[in-house]
């Protein structure tokens, strides 16, 4: 179905009941369907429909080393990918991994978890483990409980471009490529999920989103524990523990520059002819721009539009005001980094 070597539609529907049992039956018989979730748009494939999967990796020009989240309608449906027998995952494990479920899901924490070996290697890296989430977003939801099967799902997006939090941005980065986009409006959280690790003690954080430390540690005090968030900064000596943290992320063309004051924002602002400046809490930083420049608030929610708009705009930079409101954010300071990276 999805052959890039053909010219092909892709389709655009409106995710009505009828558009989403439509978008099942291409995923069923081995295509691929974006779609929206709570946290950004996913590229969804039928976990055991091998070649589908293959077919994201081309669509999107994903490292093939680089594993994906497994997306669940129900906590049944981790029967049929992981082997959470007790030598490969304790009573201490099961009920740790329960708490939290109860807590979060559905909702965007994704749980590395022990795979059975029926979940093809493309899927997984070749790991022993497998990522596994429970959207909320009801789309997905209905979309996955239709096709009858978990669905892989890395974000909609071409491979090192910001994450899609609209159908238009999948269709800019994907259309010709894949076989449908359902139309589900603007992700809410506009952010990718938060993904842990409860194997490893202490836990880990792998990547942080909205569902933060603070919050997890909540749950993991209760089991005597505490979540440590991993290091990313490259220099580790040990392999990354979520391989896709060390590729090129979320950049867009434009130049991604992050200062720490609004005078050194407009000194590098002056050297660009078209350049914008955004900060966490623009509010605080009204009517104060000498230059009589506007600066525009940044949250989780607009991060991946603003970037993409900049290229839209064919701004030569995005500058950014590290301030309080950004430094208690955690997830989204993660991305614009990596941005910044890039
Ligand atoms: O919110 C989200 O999680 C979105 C929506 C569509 O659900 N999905 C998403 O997928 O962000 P993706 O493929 O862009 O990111 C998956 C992340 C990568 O950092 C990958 O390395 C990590 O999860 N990952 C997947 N399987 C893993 C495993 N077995 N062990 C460690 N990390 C894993
Ligand atoms: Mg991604």
């Amino acid at each position: 179905m999805n052959t890039l070597t053909h010219d092909y539609q892709t389709l655009l529907l409106e995710a009505s009941h009828k558009n989403i049992t439509k978008a099942a039956q291409i995923v069923a018989s081995g295509g691929n369907v974006a779609f929206p979730t709570e946290t950004v748009y996913g590229l969804g494939a039928g976990v055991f429909h091998e070649e589908a999967v293959q077919n994201i990796f081309r669509a999107k020009g994903r490292p093939s080393d680089n594993p994906l989240i497994v997306h669940c309608a129900e906590k049944q449906d981790l029967v049929s990918i992981t082997d959470l027998s007790p030598q490969n995952f304790s009573p201490f494990h099961q009920e740790f991994f329960d708490v939290l479920f109860e807590r979060f899901c559905p909702g965007p924490l994704t749980f590395i978890l022990p795979k059975k070996n029926v979940v093809p290697d493309i899927v997984t890296a070749g790991l022993h483990t497998v990522a596994v989430r429970f959207p909320k977003h009801p789309v997905a939801l209905e979309l996955i409980r239709k096709t009858g099967e978990p669905l892989v799902a890395p974000s909609a997006n071409r491979s090192g471009y910001p994450s899609p939090t609209t159908a238009a941005h999948v269709m800019h980065d994907l259309e010709g490529r894949i076989d449908a986009v359902l139309d589900g409006g603007t992700c809410a959280l506009g952010i990718e999920s938060t993904v842990i690790n409860i194997l490893a003690n202490p836990p880990h954080i792998l990547r942080p989103g909205s569902i933060t430390l603070d919050k997890l540690n909540t749950v993991a005090e209760q089991f005597g524990v505490r979540f440590e968030e991993n290091s990313t900064n490259g220099k580790d000596k040990q392999p990354p523990l979520s391989p896709g943290m060390k590729y090129r992320h979320y950049a867009p063309n434009a130049q991604v520059l992050i200062v720490d004051s609004l005078e050194e924002a407009e000194a590098v602002f002056v050297r660009f002819s078209r350049a914008k400046i955004f900060t966490g809490s623009a509010k605080s930083l009204l009517g104060k721009s000498t230059l009589n420049t506007t600066i525009y608030a940044l949250s989780e929610q607009n991060l991946y539009a603003e970037l993409r708009a900049a290229d839209d705009e064919r701004l030569e930079a995005v500058i950014v005001i590290y301030d309080d409101v950004l430094r208690q954010n955690v997830a989204l300071m993660n991305r614009l980094r990596k941005a910044a990276e890039g």
